[in-house]
């Protein structure tokens, strides 16, 4: 059973990855410092997939304990989740951020080459697409990021690309996530933010269960068909297959490839007040709401292009825009404070 160093694996997107990626019959080793996680999530996820979760509570920029990790294990790849992720946050704490996401990924990285282990899957984002000059996003176009999350996100694919050209054993993948949203059909994990969160879908869900009084609808007068913004939302059950999808491609290599960047997007926009009305049909839960000035630094639209994730992985989103919403509310009313009791 091929081993995989899932580090960040007890939040969001990593919690989800581990059923996949057990269910595809890898062996998960979780290492994650739960900065912004519970390890109930631990716990849930080892619920759904029926068997105890190996888990280090380790930090990434703890070099000597990634060093201790990887003599105790022979892992195939490594899946790096570990990262700051809250936009706002960042532009207050740019030292913290940096250190979390560049110098934490120079450090797995150091240690990786150290026990050659070269086979690495990135969570990148479509931040790093700025503002695009076309849609769909296609991998090829430029980028740019207005903030220090997305230069982090940028600044370690900068680093991946050079590390490919210089030790040309490496396979990396950067998957340039879109808006990942819903929760496993269990209901028992799904997004828990810390605060008041920043993200569309958490902050309808908990207008939804009564935790917000209502959502303020950030713009309606962009250049869309009804004014307010358009994302690509994925469900967090696709994204985490198409982590299990990148694995699949890695092995399928006969050589190491280098730097290969690729969306996981659905290729379908949806706008704020589409996304709300959705919510409400399939919920049948009522989301009052309010239209307020546009957030600094948001754009108009972006969705993906979806091509090359289905040429190179043979991977395509499979939920729709209900199941995402549908989802998202069993878990947010099964758990209106998310982990916490
Ligand atoms: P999350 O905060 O739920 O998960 C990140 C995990 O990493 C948490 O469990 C946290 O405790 C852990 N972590 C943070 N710093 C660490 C460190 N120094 N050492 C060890 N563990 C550490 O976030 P998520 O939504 O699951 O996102 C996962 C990754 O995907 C992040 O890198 C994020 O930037 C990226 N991403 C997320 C989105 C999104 O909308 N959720 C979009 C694009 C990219
Ligand atoms: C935001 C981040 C982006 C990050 C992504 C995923 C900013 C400027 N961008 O992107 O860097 O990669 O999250 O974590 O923060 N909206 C409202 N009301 C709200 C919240 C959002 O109307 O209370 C609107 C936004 O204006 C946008 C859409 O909903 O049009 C989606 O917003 P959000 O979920 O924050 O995602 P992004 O803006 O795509």
């Amino acid at each position: 059973m091929k081993k995989i160093l899932v580090t960040g694996g007890a939040g969001y997107i990593g919690s989800h990855t581990l059923i996949e990626l057990i269910k595809a019959g890898f062996k998960p080793i979780v290492y994650d410092n739960l900065s912004n996680s519970s390890p109930i999530a631990l716990e849930r996820v080892a619920k759904i997939a029926c068997q105890k979760i190996d888990f280090i509570k380790g930090d990434v920029l703890d070099k000597a304990l990634l060093a201790k990790t990887f003599s105790e294990h022979n892992f195939f790849a490594v899946i790096h989740f570990a990262g700051l992720k809250a936009v706002g946050e960042s532009v207050d704490k740019p030292v913290t951020y940096y250190q979390n996401n560049v110098a934490g990924t120079l450090n797995l990285l150091e240690i990786m080459q150290q026990f050659n282990v070269k086979n690495f899957v990135f969570s990148s984002s479509a931040t790093v697409y700025g503002d695009p000059a076309a849609l769909p996003i296609t991998e090829d176009m430029p980028r740019s990021t207005t903030n220090p999350y997305g230069q982090s996100k940028l600044m370690v694919e900068y680093i991946l690309e050079d590390l490919a050209k210089a030790d040309k054993d490496f396979s990396i993948i950067s998957l340039r996530y879109f808006n990942p949203i819903g929760a496993d059909v269990s209901g028992t994990i799904g997004e828990d933010p810390s605060d008041i969160p920043n993200n569309l879908m958490p902050y309808i869900s908990q207008v939804a269960v009564g935790k917000l009084p209502k959502l303020s609808v950030f713009g309606d007068d962009y250049d869309t068909p009804d004014g307010t913004g358009v994302r690509d939302y994925i469900h967090v059950v696709d994204l985490a297959k198409g982590h299990v999808s990148a694995l699949g491609y890695i092995e399928r290599q006969n050589n190491p490839f280098g730097f290969e960047p690729i969306n996981l997007g659905t290729g379908r926009g949806t706008s704020v007040l589409e996304l709300v009305s959705a919510f409400v049909r399939t919920t049948g839960q009522a989301v009052p709401y309010v239209i307020a000035p546009r957030r600094a630094g948001d754009i108009a639209a972006c969705y993906a292009s979806s091509d090359k994730a289905k040429a190179l992985l043979g991977w395509t989103a499979e939920f729709d825009i209900g199941r995402m919403c549908v989802d998202t509310w069993r878990w947010q009313s099964n758990n209106p404070n998310g982990y916490k009791a």
